[in-house]
């Protein structure tokens, strides 16, 4: 690993030069940060936590067809993917108002929202990631208008399939972040999901208690953040069982 080229290190993942062009290995590092990165740590096991997590949430969306960077998980806490030019752009998505939406209009967290509302940030940690408008990302060409009309129906597909998922398992999708990025095919390129979809990028409540389950545990300090991943994970049946828990049990 220490001999591969590195092409990236983020916050929570580090980004190597693929086997083959076009693709790079995504390593997800056990380091949490918030506020833009004023708030660290190590949580260990999150890594681990996330990239099997992200690979289930892709999975899914290959199979609905949503495209997205995923090729393979290669172990623990790496996966093979396919490269892109991210756009500079985060993209949010909210079903019910919680964080930074609930803070500018001041609306009560929790408040369900009359629709999914689609936001999209400006990547740049210098500038804390404001939120922008189409009209600036026209103007300033980070995206044109048909990627905005595609990555608002991508975000809306990958908010329903999450959703459903999510509720399945007793758990409520409040909001979410993507990234998107071109992949490049000769002369023809098009939009994928990029980057990762995991409790480091959602808010994730339970439905019966609204207990949270992602990294709000983190960034407001309400307990133990691998705890909360790793229940996510058992819910969705991601977890290794206990061998001696399994086979048939006694009914009275
Ligand atoms: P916000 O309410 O703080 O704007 O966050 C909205 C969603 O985006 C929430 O699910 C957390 C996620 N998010 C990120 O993944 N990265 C970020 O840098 C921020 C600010 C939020
Ligand atoms: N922006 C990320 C978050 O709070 C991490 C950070 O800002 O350091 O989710």
């Amino acid at each position: 690993m220490s001999r591969r080229k590195k092409i990236y290190e983020g916050k929570a993942k580090i980004l190597y030069e693929g086997p083959e062009p076009g693709t790079l290995v995504q390593y997800f590092k056990d380091d949490a940060t918030a506020f833009n990165a004023a708030k660290k740590d190590v949580i260990e096991g999150k890594g681990v936590l996330n990239n099997r997590l992200s690979e289930h949430f892709m999975k899914g969306l290959t199979a609905i067809g949503v495209p997205n960077h995923f090729i393979k998980r290669l172990n623990m806490r790496e996966q093979l993917i396919h490269k892109v030019d991210i756009i500079p752009l985060e993209v949010i998505v909210r079903n019910v108002a919680a964080g930074s939406l609930s803070k500018m209009l001041g609306i009560e967290e929790g408040t369900p929202l009359p629709r999914p509302i689609v936001e999209f940030c400006y990547k740049d940690d210098s500038l804390g990631d404001p939120l922008v408008s189409e009209e600036h990302i026209l103007a300033f060409q980070w995206a044109s208008q048909q990627d905005l009309d595609d990555m608002v129906s991508m975000a809306l597909r990958v908010n329903d399939f999450m959703s459903g998922l999510m509720f399945g398992v007793g758990i409520q999708l409040v909001d979410f972040k993507i990234e998107i990025g071109r992949q490049f095919d000769g002369d023809f390129s098009r939009l994928i999901l990029a980057d990762e979809i995991s409790p480091d990028s959602c808010r994730l409540w339970d439905v019966e208690t609204g207990r949270k389950l992602d990294k709000d545990v983190f960034r407001r300090d309400l307990g133990d953040l691998a705890d909360a991943y790793t229940e996510v994970a058992d819910r969705l049946g991601l977890m290794p069982k206990n061998p001696r828990s399994d086979g048939p049990k006694l009914v009275n």
